[in-house]
């Protein structure tokens, strides 16, 4: 059979390097009349339509014009089991994992709940323009499971694991660290690899694991190169002296995840706020990777993240929405709250830099660039149609717009899902009519 093929037309946008400053034209192509040819899966072709059109005679066009043509969204730290946890009142972390987190993972050791969970998740994401999704998921092996089915029935590029914890937690949600390495290997067994599903070995945090649980996450990692480890890090001040109490022969947090082997470039550590500079140093050396939250630390008044800093230390960032500690499923109010907390420290988080980082900067800081992250000819056919006009103050503010810098920042700071005209995924249209907002099927 041959396969499957079609034309988007449209206004296209791809980044081939971080852009220095608003002025870095160098950084990315824009083609005001663009097409992307699609062919199994994969874009074959993206230039101006006049070129790319004669090398596609008889493939159906979709023409998305007006609209931006971007890489799907790529978000680098969610919990797949917080979808009813999102907008918990109240708390910071602690009290909000005990209070609202921990009862509604045990949920999940369902496999009925966590498929139903698993749709419900899958059709958010999407339906907000993210098409590669880094989540933890329950300790339960049925929501790994149900994670891992639910990417594979979509075709997604997607990079997960089954949480490890075996302290300081309900008994309902703790494995050993010999079931949580045995569950582990035995997903990475079925999941690494298969399709685009990709494995994160995800320790949650040094205060739910035991000496003896991190150690068997390092020999995970060290049999398993090629998988991604997840966990978190100085995120709020009072799980900073617990953890040291916990660990009070380590030289600071990131040195107990350094000790058990857990850091390389494949390392993403969830939030990373509150850093002495040897854990700083830490990062630059492994190629560890600090992933800012930036609507979780606003909501559980965490902290501010210091990009800057960071970036000065040769560190690359990566950006996410932490779903269900973080308040939208959008990277677009992502980079509206990150922006803010920027300048709260006298940094700036420019549009060309913004729209980077969610596509292929979150790429580059996986590893991933050669196959999402970019609308280059040979990847994945992972596409989102972008309105900046889609709300009536989206619309009034685009009249004064004169440039493709502002329509972004409009974009970053009142677009939503319902900038999300539509999404491809792996060359499918996820959304079955166009230009009519986006109806979940439950
Ligand atoms: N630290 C450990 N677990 C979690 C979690 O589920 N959410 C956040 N925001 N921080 C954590
Ligand atoms: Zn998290």
């Amino acid at each position: 059979a041959t396969p499957e093929k079609k034309l988007l037309r449209g206004r296209v946008l791809s980044f081939t390097a971080e852009p220095l400053d608003h002025r870095d034209t160098d950084a990315y192509r824009y083609i005001e009349d663009g097409a992307l040819l699609i062919e199994g899966g994969r874009i074959a072709a993206m230039g101006a339509y006049e070129d790319v059109a004669p090398q596609a005679a008889g493939v159906p066009v979709v023409d998305h014009r007006p609209h931006l043509l971007m890489p799907g969204f790529i978000d680098t730290h969610m919990h797949f089991p917080q979808v009813q946890v999102i907008a918990s009142w109240g708390d910071q972390l602690l009290d909000w994992l005990n209070n609202y987190t921990f009862p509604e993972e045990t949920r999940f050791v369902a496999p009925e709940h966590s498929a139903a969970m698993a749709r419900r998740f899958y059709e958010l994401i999407v339906g907000h323009g993210t098409t590669t999704a880094v989540a933890f998921c329950s300790v339960h092996k049925t929501s790994a499971e149900a994670y891992f089915e639910e990417a594979a029935r979509r075709d997604m590029r997607m990079i997960g694991g089954k949480v490890m914890m075996d302290r300081n937690a309900p008994d309902a949600l703790r494995d050993t660290a010999q079931t949580g390495y045995d569950e582990t290997k035995e997903l990475i067994a079925k999941w690494h690899g298969r399709g685009r599903a990709l494995y994160a070995v995800s320790p949650r945090f040094a205060i739910t694991s035991t000496p003896e649980q991190l150690e068997m996450a390092g020999t995970l990692m060290a049999e398993h190169p090629e998988c991604y480890m997840q966990t978190h890090l100085s995120e709020n001040h009072d799980e900073i002296v617990f953890t040291k109490e916990l660990y009070p022969e380590a030289p600071d947090y990131l040195g107990v995840y350094e000790k058990y082997g857990l850091l390389s470039d494949k390392a993403l550590l969830g939030h990373a706020i509150h850093l002495e500079q040897r854990e700083i140093d830490v990062m630059t050396s492994t190629g560890a990777k600090p992933v800012f939250c930036p609507t979780s630390n606003l909501f559980l008044g965490s902290g501010l993240f210091d990009d800057g800093g960071l970036r000065d230390s040769g560190i690359t960032n990566a950006i996410a929405t932490d779903i269900g500690a973080g308040t939208s499923y959008s990277m677009l109010q992502t980079l509206n709250e990150g922006y803010k907390i920027l300048q709260l420290q006298g940094q700036k988080l420019h549009p060309l830099r913004a729209f980077h980082w969610i596509t292929r900067g979150n790429a580059v800081a996986l590893g991933l660039d050669d196959k999402i992250g970019t609308l280059e000819a040979g990847t994945e056919a992972d596409v989102v149609v972008l309105n900046a006009r889609a709300t009536a103050a989206m619309e009034l503010r685009m009249e004064r717009a004169e440039s493709l810098s502002e329509e972004l920042f409009i974009l970053q700071m009142l677009g939503d899902d319902r900038s999300v005209d539509q999404v491809y995924v792996a060359g499918k249209a996820q959304k079955s009519v166009p230009d009519q907002g986006y109806s979940p099927s439950v």
